[in-house]
């Protein structure tokens, strides 16, 4: 039924409110077996698999939202920065509502996949010279001064249907968890959980409020460190970000939940991608693993009886090259029986 009409009650719409959706949303609640017991203790991990969303990601949320509601205001035209999922997203939806978009993305840096996505839905794509910081900064102006809408995560809308993600793990689980671990980027998502969360338990949804657990790449972890970066760096190129739009909100639901922000590097980013599709059989993108890179780095942090989400933030087939580039266990031969036999070591 999409997000919208499911938690509607919580969200900023009206009955005349004509709703924009690719039915996004109620994506599963997946026990992590055997991160659970790398973790040990007890401690049941789960996945929030955000990768089955229309689009592949948690982005299609605050899309639904946005999309929604610019075209309430008339808006003919969109337009986001992107590291790629917020660009796929937002052309779908556009494209939904018989709307223009516009993207603007750093050359060169994004994944295979969401490239391909906005394309095939008519976005006009605008590679620049620049990182996502510096593409963000050029929309803010662009739409500052024509009527096109905004999209980014600092339009409130995103915000809104993205912390619907909150509610869902909530009523998954009947109270919230523990812990709540998510990669942290432009930091809207982990924006948008925590106010989800605090929503529920002010509603008397759920009796407790997790604590909030964001991981940054190391080569971009302006919040870990504490200043912008100028030149961020990672294999995740999805958190590619040096300055984040929402930086006072994350350190805000860092604090006032007694959480962390903390960086994981691109080996343990990597090392977490492989492992959840071999042994979860759960393909993620590598910048989604950085969740789970997380919790195995903060493992000692964790008690017994501890229940931790850790957000999947976006599907594994958006990135086919960090994938392949990954394998070593891939083989090329004759057909020949014998050669294959003594691959297999049988
Ligand atoms: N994971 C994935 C797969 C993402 O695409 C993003 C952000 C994040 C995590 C971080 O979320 O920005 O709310 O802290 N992607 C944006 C984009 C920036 O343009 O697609 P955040």
């Amino acid at each position: 039924m999409g997000l919208i009409n499911r938690y509607r009650e919580y969200l900023p719409v009206s009955a005349n409110t004509k709703i924009i959706t690719l039915n996004e949303g109620d994506t599963p609640l997946i026990p992590a077996v055997h991160i659970s017991s790398l973790i040990g203790k007890g401690i049941k991990v789960y996945f929030k698999y955000e990768g089955l969303n229309p689009t592949g990601s948690f982005k299609d949320r605050g899309m639904t939202m946005a999309i929604t509601k610019a075209a309430e205001k008339g808006m003919k035209a969109v337009m986001c920065a992107s590291t790629g999922n917020t660009s796929a997203s937002a052309s779908a939806y556009a494209a939904r509502a018989g709307m223009k978009s516009v993207v603007i993305i750093p050359e060169g840096k994004i994944a295979l996949g969401k490239l391909a996505q906005a394309m095939m839905h008519n976005a006009l794509v605008i590679e620049i010279e620049g990182n996502f910081d510096d593409a963000l900064n050029t929309v803010k102006e662009v739409t500052s001064q024509y009527p096109i809408e905004l999209v980014n995560s600092i339009n409130p809308y995103r915000i809104e249907g993205q912390k619907t993600a909150a509610f869902e793990i909530v009523d998954a689980l009947g109270d919230a968890p523990t812990y709540h671990s998510l990669p942290v980027g432009n930091a809207g998502n982990i924006t948008a959980y925590w106010k989800g969360y605090t929503e529920y338990r002010d509603n008397k949804k759920a009796r407790s409020v997790p604590k909030m657990i964001g991981f940054q790449a190391e080569g971009s972890c302006p919040i870990v460190a504490g200043r912008v970066f100028e030149k961020p760096e990672t294999v995740a190129t999805a958190i590619r970000i040096g300055n984040p739009a929402s930086w006072k909100q994350a350190e805000a639901a860092r604090d006032e939940s007694f959480g962390l922000i903390d960086s994981v590097t691109d080996d343990e980013i990597l090392s977490a991608f492989k492992l959840l599709a071999a042994t979860e059989g759960v393909f993620c993108e590598p910048a989604s693993a950085a969740s789970v890179a997380g919790i195995l780095k903060k493992k000692d942090m964790f008690k017994s009886g501890d229940v931790i989400v850790c957000t999947l933030t976006g599907h594994g087939l958006k990135d086919p090259d960090n994938a392949i580039k990954m394998s070593d266990r891939t083989y090329k031969v004759s057909n020949s029986l014998s050669e294959i036999v003594k691959i297999i070591g049988v």
